[in-house]
C-alpha cells in the first residue's frame, strides 16, 4: 500500500466518472497551460484551515460548509457572490451564538464546477445525449454540441474561481463582514420572517451581547477580529486532470498541496479505496472531506481513514454524512462507534441535502422538514454516542430561488416553477438557509443546557 505517490500516480488506477474528451491532445495542452498558472490558494492557508478543523475534531468548534450544488458560468457575477456571502455570514453569526464556539467558515465556492452523475447519458423523448457534468466539462443545454466535453472550459472555470475568490477575500477582510453589519442584516431577516416571534428571542440576545461589548469598549475599530473573518473555499475534487495541474509543492514544507481550493472532498460515488480519487487525495496535505452514504460499511470507512489519514492527524479528515432523514438512525451510529472504538480523529459533519432529494411536479426538490429532520437526528445521535456533532454541509444560495419546498414561507410543489435556477440539485434559498441556522442554534443551546444539568446534577 505504501507505494510512492506522485501528483499523477492516480492515472495508473481505475477511475469513475471520467468525461469522454474527444480531443485528448487538446486536453493535454489545457492541462499544461493550467500547470503554469498561479495557484488559487496557498499552502499556509490550507494549514490554517486544518488547524481550525483540528479544534472542531476535538469538540471546540463547528464547521459551516455551504454553497451551490454546482457553480455555473451563466450565474457568475458580483451580486450572486455578495448575496451568497451575506446569507452565509448571517448563518455563521447565528451558529456561533448557538454553539458558543468558533464557526469555521468554508464555502462550496470558487471551484465547485464538476458533477458526478448517476448515468452517463440523459434521455429526453427519443434523443439520448451525454449527461451534463458541470460547466467545467460540458454545457447544460440539451444539444449534441453543448454536451461534448470541451477542455477550454477548465480554463474558464479556473478564471472564474480566481475572480470569485478575489471578491470573497475583499469581502472577508475589507469591512463587509463586520459583525455589526451582519447582525443588522440578520435583524432585518427576523423582522420580515413569518416566524419572527420564534427567532426574536435569540436575535435579541445577540443584540444585547453586542451592546454589552460596545459598552465596555470592544469595537470593530479596536478589535479587527470583529470586522474580519477567515473564509475558506472547497469543492469536490472530481476532475483529477484539473486538480493535478494545480497541485504544487509548498516551498516552506516541501509537501504537495492542491491549490485549487483550501479543502477538497471525495464524493460518495468515487471513494473506492483502490481507485484514482482516493489515490490522488491521499498524497496532498490539504484538509479533506469524505462523503459517507448508506452503502459505506464500518470496515470500509476505517480502511479509507487509514488511507487518507494514516497519521491520525486531527483536522485532516471531515466525514460528511449524507444518509437521508429516514436512514440516518440506521447508519450513523455504527460508523460513529467504529471510529470512536479505533480512536480515529475526525470531524463529523452532516450533509442533510443529498439523501433527501425527491421528484415533485417533474422537479427535483428537497422538503425543508426532511433536511431539518436529518440534522436533528444527527445531533441527537451524537449526543447519545458522546461524540461531537461538528458541522453541517449544505447546498444553498443567497438568491430568492424556489428549489426546496417548505420553510417559514411554506413553498409548495406548485411554487417550484417560479424561480428554479439550479444547474444541478435544489438549494436552500437565503431565507431557508438562515432559518435552518436559527433552528439549529436553538437546539445547540438546548443541548448545552442539558449537559450543564448533567454536570451540575
Ligand atoms: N472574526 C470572528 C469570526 O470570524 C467574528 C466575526 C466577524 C464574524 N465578522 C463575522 C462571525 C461575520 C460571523 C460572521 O468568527
Ligand atoms: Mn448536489
Amino acid at each position: 500500500m505504501a507505494q510512492t505517490w506522485t501528483p499523477n500516480s492516480w492515472r495508473q488506477k481505475p477511475i469513475q466518472q471520467v468525461p469522454d474528451y474527444p480531443d485528448l491532445v487538446a486536453l493535454e495542452a489545457v492541462e499544461g497551460r493550467l500547470a503554469k498558472f498561479p495557484p488559487l490558494v496557498f499552502a499556509g492557508e490550507a494549514r490554517r484551515l486544518k488547524s481550525a478543523l483540528a479544534n472542531v475534531a476535538e469538540g471546540r468548534g463547528f464547521l459551516l460548509q455551504g454553497g451551490d450544488c454546482a457553480e455555473s458560468f451563466a450565474e457568475h457575477g458580483a451580486d450572486t457572490i455578495r448575496d451568497f456571502f451575506r446569507a452565509f455570514l448571517q448563518m455563521a453569526v447565528v451558529l456561533t451564538f448557538g454553539a458558543q464556539q468558533p464557526v469555521v467558515k468554508v464555502g462550496r465556492i470558487a471551484g465547485q464546477f464538476a458533477k458526478p452523475r448517476s448515468s452517463g447519458v440523459e434521455k429526453q423523448g427519443d434523443i439520448t445525449l451525454p449527461s451534463y457534468r458541470g460547466d467545467i466539462i460540458n454545457g447544460i443545454e440539451f444539444t449534441e454540441q453543448a454536451r461534448v466535453p470541451n477542455p477550454e472550459r477548465q480554463i474558464m472555470a479556473y478564471r472564474q474561481s480566481a475572480a470569485t475568490l478575489n471578491l470573497l477575500r475583499a469581502f472577508a477582510m475589507g469591512g463587509y463582514a463586520n459583525l455589526e453589519n451582519v447582525h443588522q442584516w440578520m435583524l432585518g431577516f427576523v423582522k420580515d420572517s413569518p416566524q419572527a416571534e420564534r427567532y426574536r428571542k435569540l436575535a435579541d440576545r445577540i443584540s444585547e451581547t453586542m451592546d454589552f461589548m460596545k459598552a465596555i469598549g470592544i469595537t470593530s475599530e479596536n478589535h479587527p477580529s470583529l470586522r474580519e473573518t477567515d473564509f475558506f473555499t472547497s469543492h469536490e475534487a472530481l476532475l483529477l486532470g484539473y486538480e493535478q495541474a494545480l497541485t504544487r509543492v509548498d516551498s516552506t514544507s516541501g509537501d504537495w498541496y492542491a491549490t485549487s481550493g483550501h479543502m477538497i472532498w471525495i464524493g460518495d460515488r468515487t471513494r473506492q479505496p483502490d481507485h484514482a480519487h482516493i489515490e490522488y487525495c491521499r498524497g496532498i496535505k490539504n484538509p479533506l472531506g469524505l462523503k459517507c452514504g448508506p452503502s459505506l460499511t464500518a470496515d470500509g470507512l476505517l480502511e479509507l481513514i487509514d488511507l487518507l489519514n494514516p497519521a491520525n492527524e486531527a483536522g485532516r479528515l471531515t466525514l460528511i454524512c449524507r444518509f437521508g432523514h429516514d436512514k440516518v438512525a440506521e447508519h450513523l451510529p455504527r460508523l460513529i462507534r467504529a471510529v470512536e472504538r479505533e480512536g480515529k480523529k475526525v470531524v463529523w459533519s452532516c450533509d442533510p441535502m443529498h439523501g433527501n432529494t425527491i421528484t415533485l411536479n417533474n422537479y427535483k426538490t428537497r422538503p425543508f422538514e426532511r433536511i431539518l429532520s436529518e440534522v436533528e437526528s444527527f445531533f441527537q445521535i451524537h449526543r447519545a454516542e458522546g461524540s461531537h456533532p461538528g458541522g453541517i454541509h449544505i447546498e444553498m444560495t443567497g438568491n430568492d430561488v424556489t428549489e426546496c419546498t417548505g420553510g417559514a414561507r411554506a413553498l409548495s410543489g406548485d411554487d417550484l416553477a417560479d424561480r428554479y435556477h439550479t444547474h444541478c440539485d435544489p438549494r436552500l434559498n437565503a431565507d431557508q438557509a438562515l432559518e435552518l441556522a436559527f433552528l439549529l442554534a436553538e437546539r445547540m443551546k438546548g443541548g448545552r443546557d442539558e449537559k450543564k444539568m448533567v454536570v451540575n446534577g
